[in-house]
Protein backbone atom coordinates (compact mmCIF):
# COMPACT_ATOMS: atom_id res chain seq x y z
CA UNK A 1 0.00 0.00 0.00
CA UNK A 2 1.17 3.31 -1.15
CA UNK A 3 0.89 6.19 1.94
CA UNK A 4 0.63 9.68 0.45
CA UNK A 5 2.51 12.12 3.21
CA UNK A 6 3.55 15.54 3.49
CA UNK A 7 5.26 17.57 5.92
CA UNK A 8 2.84 18.59 8.77
CA UNK A 9 3.46 22.50 10.25
CA UNK A 10 1.11 24.12 12.91
CA UNK A 11 -0.97 21.02 12.67
CA UNK A 12 -1.50 21.38 8.94
CA UNK A 13 -0.11 19.86 5.65
CA UNK A 14 2.76 21.97 4.51
CA UNK A 15 3.88 22.85 0.91
CA UNK A 16 5.76 20.20 -1.19
CA UNK A 17 7.71 21.04 -4.32
CA UNK A 18 8.78 17.99 -5.51
CA UNK A 19 8.36 14.44 -4.80
CA UNK A 20 10.15 11.52 -3.22
CA UNK A 21 9.53 7.82 -3.58
CA UNK A 22 10.41 5.75 -0.23
CA UNK A 23 11.05 2.29 -1.28
CA UNK A 24 10.69 -1.17 1.20
CA UNK A 25 14.64 -1.90 0.31
CA UNK A 26 13.67 -5.83 1.03
CA UNK A 27 11.55 -5.27 -2.57
CA UNK A 28 12.42 -2.38 -3.96
CA UNK A 29 10.05 -2.00 -6.66
CA UNK A 30 7.50 -1.86 -3.92
CA UNK A 31 6.67 1.76 -2.85
CA UNK A 32 6.47 2.40 0.85
CA UNK A 33 5.26 5.97 0.54
CA UNK A 34 5.44 8.94 -1.83
CA UNK A 35 6.57 11.72 0.09
CA UNK A 36 6.27 15.35 -0.95
CA UNK A 37 9.66 17.26 -0.33
CA UNK A 38 9.42 21.00 0.79
CA UNK A 39 11.89 23.80 0.02
CA UNK A 40 14.11 25.90 2.15
CA UNK A 41 11.48 29.07 2.56
CA UNK A 42 8.69 26.30 4.03
CA UNK A 43 11.46 24.38 6.37
CA UNK A 44 12.18 28.46 8.02
CA UNK A 45 7.97 29.21 7.67
CA UNK A 46 8.17 25.60 10.33
CA UNK A 47 10.38 27.65 12.38
CA UNK A 48 8.56 30.46 12.46
CA UNK A 49 5.64 28.61 13.69
CA UNK A 50 7.50 26.67 16.32
CA UNK A 51 8.67 30.03 17.94
CA UNK A 52 4.91 31.07 17.97
CA UNK A 53 4.12 28.17 19.15
CA UNK A 54 6.36 27.51 21.76
CA UNK A 55 5.81 30.87 23.42
CA UNK A 56 2.47 29.10 25.12
CA UNK A 57 3.51 25.53 25.16
CA UNK A 58 6.89 26.91 27.75
CA UNK A 59 4.20 27.96 30.18
CA UNK A 60 2.71 24.78 30.49
CA UNK A 61 4.20 23.64 33.90
CA UNK A 62 6.31 20.87 33.47
CA UNK A 63 4.58 18.27 35.33
CA UNK A 64 1.84 18.43 32.93
CA UNK A 65 4.44 18.52 30.08
CA UNK A 66 5.62 15.24 31.81
CA UNK A 67 1.99 13.61 31.24
CA UNK A 68 2.15 14.20 27.86
CA UNK A 69 5.68 12.55 27.55
CA UNK A 70 3.95 10.02 29.54
CA UNK A 71 0.87 9.54 27.11
CA UNK A 72 3.24 9.47 23.63
CA UNK A 73 4.74 6.15 25.36
CA UNK A 74 1.83 5.11 26.40
CA UNK A 75 0.77 5.35 22.46
CA UNK A 76 3.95 4.46 21.34
CA UNK A 77 3.45 0.83 23.58
CA UNK A 78 0.07 0.23 22.24
CA UNK A 79 1.01 0.62 18.41
CA UNK A 80 4.20 -0.98 18.67
CA UNK A 81 3.97 -3.81 16.74
CA UNK A 82 2.29 -1.73 13.62
CA UNK A 83 5.01 0.79 13.93
CA UNK A 84 8.08 -1.82 14.50
CA UNK A 85 6.23 -3.90 11.33
CA UNK A 86 6.04 0.04 9.63
CA UNK A 87 10.03 0.34 10.14
CA UNK A 88 10.94 -3.91 8.90
CA UNK A 89 8.95 -2.43 5.96
CA UNK A 90 10.81 0.74 5.07
CA UNK A 91 14.57 0.60 6.10
CA UNK A 92 14.98 -3.33 6.08
CA UNK A 93 15.42 -3.67 9.87
CA UNK A 94 15.22 -6.78 11.01
CA UNK A 95 11.37 -6.96 13.03
CA UNK A 96 13.14 -8.12 16.56
CA UNK A 97 15.67 -5.02 16.28
CA UNK A 98 12.32 -2.84 14.86
CA UNK A 99 10.96 -3.69 17.94
CA UNK A 100 14.00 -3.37 20.15
CA UNK A 101 14.33 0.23 18.83
CA UNK A 102 10.48 1.33 19.45
CA UNK A 103 11.11 -0.16 23.14
CA UNK A 104 13.64 2.79 23.20
CA UNK A 105 11.07 5.23 22.49
CA UNK A 106 8.96 3.68 25.13
CA UNK A 107 12.42 3.79 27.43
CA UNK A 108 13.11 7.58 26.68
CA UNK A 109 9.42 8.67 27.40
CA UNK A 110 9.32 6.44 30.55
CA UNK A 111 12.41 7.80 31.75
CA UNK A 112 11.23 11.96 30.90
CA UNK A 113 7.60 11.94 32.13
CA UNK A 114 9.42 11.86 35.49
CA UNK A 115 11.97 14.73 34.62
CA UNK A 116 8.78 17.17 34.61
CA UNK A 117 8.48 16.88 37.85
CA UNK A 118 12.13 17.32 38.55
CA UNK A 119 13.96 19.65 36.42
CA UNK A 120 15.80 20.77 39.25
CA UNK A 121 17.45 23.98 39.73
CA UNK A 122 19.35 24.95 42.31
CA UNK A 123 19.30 27.11 45.42
CA UNK A 124 22.68 28.66 46.51
CA UNK A 125 24.24 30.82 49.52
CA UNK A 126 24.98 34.06 48.52
CA UNK A 127 28.40 35.66 49.73
CA UNK A 128 25.83 38.23 51.67
CA UNK A 129 23.34 38.76 54.11
CA UNK A 130 19.85 38.58 53.00
CA UNK A 131 20.77 37.76 49.50
CA UNK A 132 19.77 34.91 47.69
CA UNK A 133 20.67 32.80 44.90
CA UNK A 134 19.62 30.32 42.10
CA UNK A 135 19.32 28.72 38.94
CA UNK A 136 16.69 27.61 36.70
CA UNK A 137 16.62 25.83 33.58
CA UNK A 138 15.28 27.60 30.98
CA UNK A 139 13.99 25.97 27.70
CA UNK A 140 16.20 26.93 24.27
CA UNK A 141 13.46 27.63 22.19
CA UNK A 142 12.94 26.13 19.14
CA UNK A 143 15.00 23.04 18.27
CA UNK A 144 15.57 22.25 14.48
CA UNK A 145 16.02 18.47 14.51
CA UNK A 146 17.59 16.50 11.44
CA UNK A 147 17.73 12.96 11.86
CA UNK A 148 19.72 9.81 9.87
CA UNK A 149 16.98 6.72 8.63
CA UNK A 150 18.82 4.05 10.61
CA UNK A 151 17.24 4.60 13.52
CA UNK A 152 13.89 6.30 12.29
CA UNK A 153 12.44 6.02 15.25
CA UNK A 154 14.23 5.85 18.56
CA UNK A 155 16.69 7.80 17.95
CA UNK A 156 14.60 11.08 16.91
CA UNK A 157 12.63 10.30 20.25
CA UNK A 158 16.35 11.23 21.93
CA UNK A 159 15.99 14.45 20.68
CA UNK A 160 12.03 14.90 20.39
CA UNK A 161 10.96 13.88 23.98
CA UNK A 162 13.31 15.77 25.65
CA UNK A 163 13.42 18.84 23.89
CA UNK A 164 9.49 18.84 24.51
CA UNK A 165 9.63 18.12 27.98
CA UNK A 166 11.55 20.90 28.49
CA UNK A 167 9.42 23.35 27.15
CA UNK A 168 10.51 23.56 23.55
CA UNK A 169 8.80 23.57 20.49
CA UNK A 170 10.48 21.78 17.43
CA UNK A 171 10.51 20.99 13.68
CA UNK A 172 11.54 17.68 12.88
CA UNK A 173 13.09 16.75 9.59
CA UNK A 174 13.81 12.97 8.85
CA UNK A 175 15.41 11.27 6.47
CA UNK A 176 13.48 10.90 3.40
CA UNK A 177 14.57 7.35 2.69
CA UNK A 178 12.60 6.84 6.31
CA UNK A 179 9.65 8.72 5.94
CA UNK A 180 6.54 7.11 6.68
CA UNK A 181 8.06 5.75 9.97
CA UNK A 182 8.52 9.03 11.11
CA UNK A 183 5.59 10.54 10.08
CA UNK A 184 3.67 7.51 11.42
CA UNK A 185 5.60 8.58 14.93
CA UNK A 186 4.52 12.20 14.44
CA UNK A 187 0.86 11.11 14.64
CA UNK A 188 1.54 9.30 17.86
CA UNK A 189 3.58 12.77 19.36
CA UNK A 190 0.34 14.86 18.05
CA UNK A 191 -2.54 12.29 19.21
CA UNK A 192 -0.78 12.50 22.77
CA UNK A 193 -2.34 16.26 22.16
CA UNK A 194 0.66 18.51 21.65
CA UNK A 195 -0.73 21.77 20.51
CA UNK A 196 -0.44 22.70 16.85
CA UNK A 197 2.82 23.89 16.10
CA UNK A 198 4.61 22.68 18.91
CA UNK A 199 5.92 19.90 16.71
CA UNK A 200 6.21 19.91 12.99
CA UNK A 201 7.41 17.27 10.84
CA UNK A 202 8.90 18.75 7.52
CA UNK A 203 10.16 16.56 4.56
CA UNK A 204 12.84 17.98 2.67
CA UNK A 205 16.28 16.61 0.59
CA UNK A 206 19.32 17.65 2.53
CA UNK A 207 20.24 21.17 0.12
CA UNK A 208 16.62 22.59 0.87
CA UNK A 209 16.96 21.64 4.72
CA UNK A 210 20.86 23.09 4.80
CA UNK A 211 19.49 26.45 3.14
CA UNK A 212 16.37 26.68 5.26
CA UNK A 213 18.56 26.20 8.32
CA UNK A 214 20.66 28.97 7.69
CA UNK A 215 17.28 31.24 6.83
CA UNK A 216 15.73 30.03 9.89
CA UNK A 217 18.97 30.68 12.11
CA UNK A 218 19.50 33.83 10.48
CA UNK A 219 16.25 34.84 11.43
CA UNK A 220 16.72 34.30 14.82
CA UNK A 221 14.00 31.66 15.05
CA UNK A 222 15.95 28.34 15.96
CA UNK A 223 18.10 28.07 18.93
CA UNK A 224 19.44 24.48 19.22
CA UNK A 225 19.88 22.46 16.10
CA UNK A 226 20.08 18.59 16.66
CA UNK A 227 21.52 16.31 14.12
CA UNK A 228 22.41 12.26 13.69
CA UNK A 229 24.11 11.70 10.38
CA UNK A 230 28.01 11.64 8.64
CA UNK A 231 30.57 13.32 10.17
CA UNK A 232 31.02 15.52 6.75
CA UNK A 233 27.81 16.73 6.99
CA UNK A 234 28.07 17.23 10.91
CA UNK A 235 30.97 19.60 10.08
CA UNK A 236 28.71 21.39 7.63
CA UNK A 237 26.28 21.75 10.18
CA UNK A 238 28.95 22.67 12.90
CA UNK A 239 30.51 25.47 10.85
CA UNK A 240 26.90 26.76 10.12
CA UNK A 241 25.87 26.94 13.66
CA UNK A 242 28.99 28.34 14.89
CA UNK A 243 28.36 31.06 11.97
CA UNK A 244 25.37 31.52 14.34
CA UNK A 245 27.46 31.29 17.83
CA UNK A 246 25.25 28.26 18.06
CA UNK A 247 26.67 25.07 19.71
CA UNK A 248 24.54 22.20 17.67
CA UNK A 249 23.77 18.62 19.62
CA UNK A 250 26.38 16.49 16.93
CA UNK A 251 25.62 12.50 16.82
CA UNK A 252 28.06 11.52 13.93
CA UNK A 253 29.96 8.46 12.51
CA UNK A 254 32.19 5.56 14.20
CA UNK A 255 34.74 3.37 13.76
CA UNK A 256 33.95 1.01 16.67
CA UNK A 257 36.69 -0.98 17.94
CA UNK A 258 36.73 -4.72 19.62
CA UNK A 259 39.46 -4.94 21.49
CA UNK A 260 40.22 -8.93 22.01
CA UNK A 261 42.39 -10.21 25.39
CA UNK A 262 43.90 -13.52 25.12
CA UNK A 263 42.22 -14.08 28.08
CA UNK A 264 38.88 -13.46 26.34
CA UNK A 265 35.68 -15.50 26.54
CA UNK A 266 36.08 -16.37 22.81
CA UNK A 267 32.80 -17.70 22.07
CA UNK A 268 31.40 -14.41 23.89
CA UNK A 269 33.27 -12.27 21.81
CA UNK A 270 32.61 -14.02 18.19
CA UNK A 271 28.83 -13.60 19.57
CA UNK A 272 29.14 -10.16 20.65
CA UNK A 273 31.55 -9.44 17.25
CA UNK A 274 28.67 -10.82 15.02
CA UNK A 275 25.74 -8.85 16.48
CA UNK A 276 27.87 -5.92 16.84
CA UNK A 277 29.34 -6.15 12.92
CA UNK A 278 26.05 -7.47 11.29
CA UNK A 279 23.13 -6.65 13.42
CA UNK A 280 20.99 -3.86 11.45
CA UNK A 281 23.44 -4.45 8.69
CA UNK A 282 26.08 -3.26 9.92
CA UNK A 283 24.25 0.46 9.33
CA UNK A 284 24.12 1.30 13.26
CA UNK A 285 26.51 4.36 14.01
CA UNK A 286 27.64 1.81 16.89
CA UNK A 287 28.47 -0.83 14.58
CA UNK A 288 31.97 -2.59 14.89
CA UNK A 289 34.13 -1.29 12.95
CA UNK A 290 37.18 -3.29 13.39
CA UNK A 291 38.24 -6.46 15.16
CA UNK A 292 41.62 -5.87 17.41
CA UNK A 293 42.53 -9.63 18.23
CA UNK A 294 45.51 -10.43 20.10
CA UNK A 295 47.90 -12.59 18.22
CA UNK A 296 47.83 -15.24 19.98
CA UNK A 297 44.50 -15.92 19.09
CA UNK A 298 43.58 -14.39 16.15
CA UNK A 299 43.76 -17.60 13.69
CA UNK A 300 41.03 -19.77 16.53
CA UNK A 301 38.82 -16.03 16.79
CA UNK A 302 38.95 -16.05 12.38
CA UNK A 303 37.74 -19.01 12.43
CA UNK A 304 35.17 -19.18 14.82
CA UNK A 305 34.10 -15.84 13.72
CA UNK A 306 33.54 -16.80 10.08
CA UNK A 307 31.83 -19.95 10.90
CA UNK A 308 29.30 -17.69 13.10
CA UNK A 309 29.29 -15.46 9.50
CA UNK A 310 28.34 -18.54 7.80
CA UNK A 311 25.74 -19.95 9.77
CA UNK A 312 23.69 -17.09 10.56
CA UNK A 313 20.51 -16.07 8.29
CA UNK A 314 20.32 -13.11 6.00
CA UNK A 315 17.67 -12.61 4.47
CA UNK A 316 13.54 -10.70 4.29
CA UNK A 317 13.48 -8.92 7.85
CA UNK A 318 9.85 -9.99 8.55
CA UNK A 319 11.59 -13.40 9.62
CA UNK A 320 14.29 -14.39 12.46
CA UNK A 321 17.57 -13.18 10.21
CA UNK A 322 20.38 -11.92 11.58
CA UNK A 323 20.79 -9.13 8.69
CA UNK A 324 18.37 -8.08 6.06
CA UNK A 325 18.84 -5.25 3.25
CA UNK A 326 21.04 -2.05 3.11
CA UNK A 327 18.45 0.78 4.06
CA UNK A 328 18.21 1.93 0.69
CA UNK A 329 19.70 2.16 -2.75
CA UNK A 330 22.08 5.16 -1.74
CA UNK A 331 23.53 2.92 0.86
CA UNK A 332 24.01 0.12 -1.30
CA UNK A 333 25.71 2.39 -3.92
CA UNK A 334 28.35 3.69 -0.91
CA UNK A 335 28.72 0.22 0.39
CA UNK A 336 29.80 -0.82 -3.22
CA UNK A 337 32.23 1.82 -2.96
CA UNK A 338 33.90 0.51 0.91
CA UNK A 339 34.06 -2.76 -1.22
CA UNK A 340 36.36 -1.41 -3.40
CA UNK A 341 38.78 -0.37 -0.41
CA UNK A 342 39.36 -3.98 -0.22
CA UNK A 343 43.24 -4.33 -1.20
CA UNK A 344 45.53 -6.95 -2.25
CA UNK A 345 47.03 -7.62 1.22
CA UNK A 346 43.71 -8.21 3.01
CA UNK A 347 41.97 -11.85 2.47
CA UNK A 348 38.72 -11.76 3.01
CA UNK A 349 37.65 -14.60 4.85
CA UNK A 350 33.89 -14.83 4.09
CA UNK A 351 33.95 -15.47 0.23
CA UNK A 352 31.72 -14.07 -1.98
CA UNK A 353 31.50 -10.37 -1.63
CA UNK A 354 28.61 -7.98 -3.45
CA UNK A 355 24.72 -7.81 -4.12
CA UNK A 356 23.39 -11.04 -3.07
CA UNK A 357 21.35 -12.17 -6.83
CA UNK A 358 20.73 -14.60 -8.91
CA UNK A 359 24.34 -14.95 -10.09
CA UNK A 360 25.87 -14.56 -6.65
CA UNK A 361 23.85 -16.33 -4.36
CA UNK A 362 23.92 -16.65 -0.44
CA UNK A 363 22.85 -20.60 -0.23
CA UNK A 364 19.31 -20.98 -1.29
CA UNK A 365 18.73 -17.19 -1.10
CA UNK A 366 19.02 -15.20 -4.20
CA UNK A 367 18.23 -11.82 -2.76
CA UNK A 368 14.51 -11.70 -4.18
CA UNK A 369 14.81 -7.99 -5.49
CA UNK A 370 15.90 -6.93 -2.16
CA UNK A 371 19.09 -4.36 -1.68
CA UNK A 372 20.81 -7.64 0.12
CA UNK A 373 24.47 -8.04 0.60
CA UNK A 374 26.97 -10.56 1.43
CA UNK A 375 28.70 -10.14 4.78
CA UNK A 376 32.18 -9.35 4.23
CA UNK A 377 35.02 -10.35 7.39
CA UNK A 378 38.06 -8.61 6.14
CA UNK A 379 41.26 -10.10 7.52
CA UNK A 380 44.96 -8.92 7.62
CA UNK A 381 43.99 -5.29 7.87
CA UNK A 382 46.40 -2.90 8.26
CA UNK A 383 46.30 0.47 10.65
CA UNK A 384 47.14 2.75 7.39
CA UNK A 385 44.24 1.33 5.51
CA UNK A 386 41.63 3.21 5.00
CA UNK A 387 39.54 -0.01 5.39
CA UNK A 388 40.81 0.75 9.40
CA UNK A 389 41.03 4.73 9.39
CA UNK A 390 37.04 5.15 7.83
CA UNK A 391 33.56 4.08 8.76
CA UNK A 392 31.97 1.85 6.47
CA UNK A 393 28.62 1.65 6.88
CA UNK A 394 27.28 -1.53 5.70
CA UNK A 395 28.03 -5.12 6.60
CA UNK A 396 32.01 -5.03 6.65
CA UNK A 397 34.11 -5.60 9.53
CA UNK A 398 38.10 -5.63 9.62
CA UNK A 399 40.83 -7.72 11.40
CA UNK A 400 43.71 -7.21 12.76
CA UNK A 401 45.91 -7.96 15.36
CA UNK A 402 48.13 -6.80 18.18
CA UNK A 403 50.94 -7.54 21.32
CA UNK A 404 50.55 -5.01 24.57
CA UNK A 405 47.20 -3.37 25.46
CA UNK A 406 48.88 0.00 24.87
CA UNK A 407 48.99 -1.22 21.19
CA UNK A 408 45.74 -2.25 20.95
CA UNK A 409 44.25 0.94 22.45
CA UNK A 410 46.79 2.54 20.40
CA UNK A 411 44.77 1.16 17.00
CA UNK A 412 41.63 1.20 18.70
CA UNK A 413 41.77 5.48 18.83
CA UNK A 414 44.15 5.76 15.56
CA UNK A 415 41.02 6.62 13.04
CA UNK A 416 40.13 9.76 15.54
CA UNK A 417 36.73 8.90 15.89
CA UNK A 418 35.44 8.04 19.39
CA UNK A 419 31.96 6.87 19.75
CA UNK A 420 31.85 3.51 20.66
CA UNK A 421 34.02 0.58 21.80
CA UNK A 422 34.29 -2.91 23.46
CA UNK A 423 36.82 -4.68 24.75
CA UNK A 424 37.05 -8.99 25.80
CA UNK A 425 38.87 -9.71 28.84
CA UNK A 426 38.02 -10.70 32.34
CA UNK A 427 41.15 -8.57 33.82
CA UNK A 428 40.04 -6.18 35.52
CA UNK A 429 43.20 -4.29 35.40
CA UNK A 430 43.36 -4.00 30.97
CA UNK A 431 39.05 -3.14 30.92
CA UNK A 432 39.60 -0.44 33.51
CA UNK A 433 43.36 0.80 31.83
CA UNK A 434 41.05 0.69 28.47
CA UNK A 435 38.62 2.75 29.89
CA UNK A 436 41.06 5.23 30.91
CA UNK A 437 42.87 5.06 27.93
CA UNK A 438 40.08 4.67 25.27
CA UNK A 439 39.10 7.97 23.40
CA UNK A 440 35.35 6.75 22.96
CA UNK A 441 32.83 8.18 24.75
CA UNK A 442 31.12 4.76 25.45
CA UNK A 443 32.63 1.30 26.13
CA UNK A 444 31.21 -1.92 26.38
CA UNK A 445 32.99 -4.87 28.75
CA UNK A 446 31.99 -8.45 27.66
CA UNK A 447 29.52 -6.84 24.96
CA UNK A 448 28.83 -5.54 21.63
CA UNK A 449 30.45 -2.22 20.70
CA UNK A 450 26.36 -1.14 19.49
CA UNK A 451 22.88 -1.87 21.88
CA UNK A 452 23.54 1.19 24.27
CA UNK A 453 20.24 1.83 26.83
CA UNK A 454 18.46 4.93 26.72
CA UNK A 455 19.06 6.43 29.98
CA UNK A 456 23.24 6.49 29.98
CA UNK A 457 24.87 9.56 27.95
CA UNK A 458 25.04 8.56 24.26
CA UNK A 459 27.56 10.19 22.23
CA UNK A 460 30.90 11.00 20.78
CA UNK A 461 34.70 13.16 20.69
CA UNK A 462 36.81 13.29 17.72
CA UNK A 463 35.07 13.03 14.31
CA UNK A 464 32.22 11.11 16.48
CA UNK A 465 30.86 14.43 17.68
CA UNK A 466 31.22 18.04 19.48
CA UNK A 467 31.44 16.65 22.90
CA UNK A 468 27.72 16.59 23.17
CA UNK A 469 25.86 13.95 25.24
CA UNK A 470 22.13 12.72 24.41
CA UNK A 471 19.54 10.77 27.17
CA UNK A 472 19.57 10.41 30.39
CA UNK A 473 20.05 13.92 32.84
CA UNK A 474 22.40 14.84 30.41
CA UNK A 475 20.18 15.22 27.15
CA UNK A 476 19.12 18.31 29.89
CA UNK A 477 22.02 20.94 29.25
CA UNK A 478 20.95 20.68 25.37
CA UNK A 479 17.98 21.77 25.70
CA UNK A 480 17.83 23.74 28.56
CA UNK A 481 20.03 27.00 29.35
CA UNK A 482 21.17 27.62 32.43
CA UNK A 483 19.86 30.88 34.09
CA UNK A 484 21.44 32.80 37.28
CA UNK A 485 18.97 34.73 39.50
CA UNK A 486 20.46 36.95 42.63
CA UNK A 487 17.70 38.55 44.98
CA UNK A 488 18.92 40.90 47.73
CA UNK A 489 16.25 41.82 50.21
CA UNK A 490 18.61 43.59 52.33
CA UNK A 491 17.27 47.05 51.47
CA UNK A 492 21.13 48.45 50.19
CA UNK A 493 23.13 47.79 47.47
CA UNK A 494 25.57 45.18 48.53
CA UNK A 495 28.46 44.70 46.16
CA UNK A 496 29.51 41.54 45.15
CA UNK A 497 33.50 40.74 46.24
CA UNK A 498 33.73 44.07 47.47
CA UNK A 499 30.61 44.13 50.73
CA UNK A 500 31.97 40.94 51.86
CA UNK A 501 32.75 40.63 55.90
CA UNK A 502 35.34 38.94 56.19
CA UNK A 503 36.86 36.68 59.08
CA UNK A 504 40.68 37.18 60.05
CA UNK A 505 43.07 34.31 60.83
CA UNK A 506 45.97 34.40 62.73
CA UNK A 507 47.82 33.59 60.20
CA UNK A 508 51.33 33.38 62.36
CA UNK A 509 49.38 31.29 64.60
CA UNK A 510 51.99 27.89 65.11
CA UNK A 511 51.59 24.74 67.52
C1 LIG B 1 22.58 5.02 15.92
O1 LIG B 1 22.96 4.12 15.19
O2 LIG B 1 22.49 6.20 15.50
O3 LIG B 1 23.44 1.87 20.89
C2 LIG B 1 22.12 4.82 17.32
C3 LIG B 1 22.82 1.43 19.92
C4 LIG B 1 21.40 1.91 19.71
C5 LIG B 1 21.39 3.26 19.08
C6 LIG B 1 22.23 3.42 17.86
N1 LIG B 1 20.73 1.92 20.99
O4 LIG B 1 23.31 0.64 19.14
Amino acid sequence: MTRHIVSVIGGKDGQAVRSYRSINPARVEQVVAEVGLADAETFAGACRVAAEAQREWAKVPAPVRGRVIASIGRLVEENAETLARLVTEEIGKPYAEALGEVREIVDTCDFFLGEGRRLYGQTVPSEMPDKSLFTFRVPVGVAAIVTAGNFPVAVPSWYLVPALLCGNAVVWKPAEYAAASAHALYRLFAAAGLPDGVLNIVFADGEATFAGLDLALGAGSVQKVGFTGSSAVGRKIGELCGRHLQAPCLELGGKNPMVIMPDADLDLAVEGALFAGFGTAGQRCTSLGTVIVHESIHDEFVARYTAAVHGSVIGDPAGDVICGPLLDHKFAERFEDYLGWVQPHHRVVTGATGRISESSPRGEFTGEGGLYYHPVVVDGVRPDDQIFLEETFGPIVGVTTFQTLDEAIGLANKPGYGLSSSIYTNDPHAAFRFREAVSAGMLSVNNSTSGAEAHLPFGGNGKSGNGSRQSGVWVLDQFTRWQAMNWDYSGRLQKAQMDVAEIVPDRDFRL
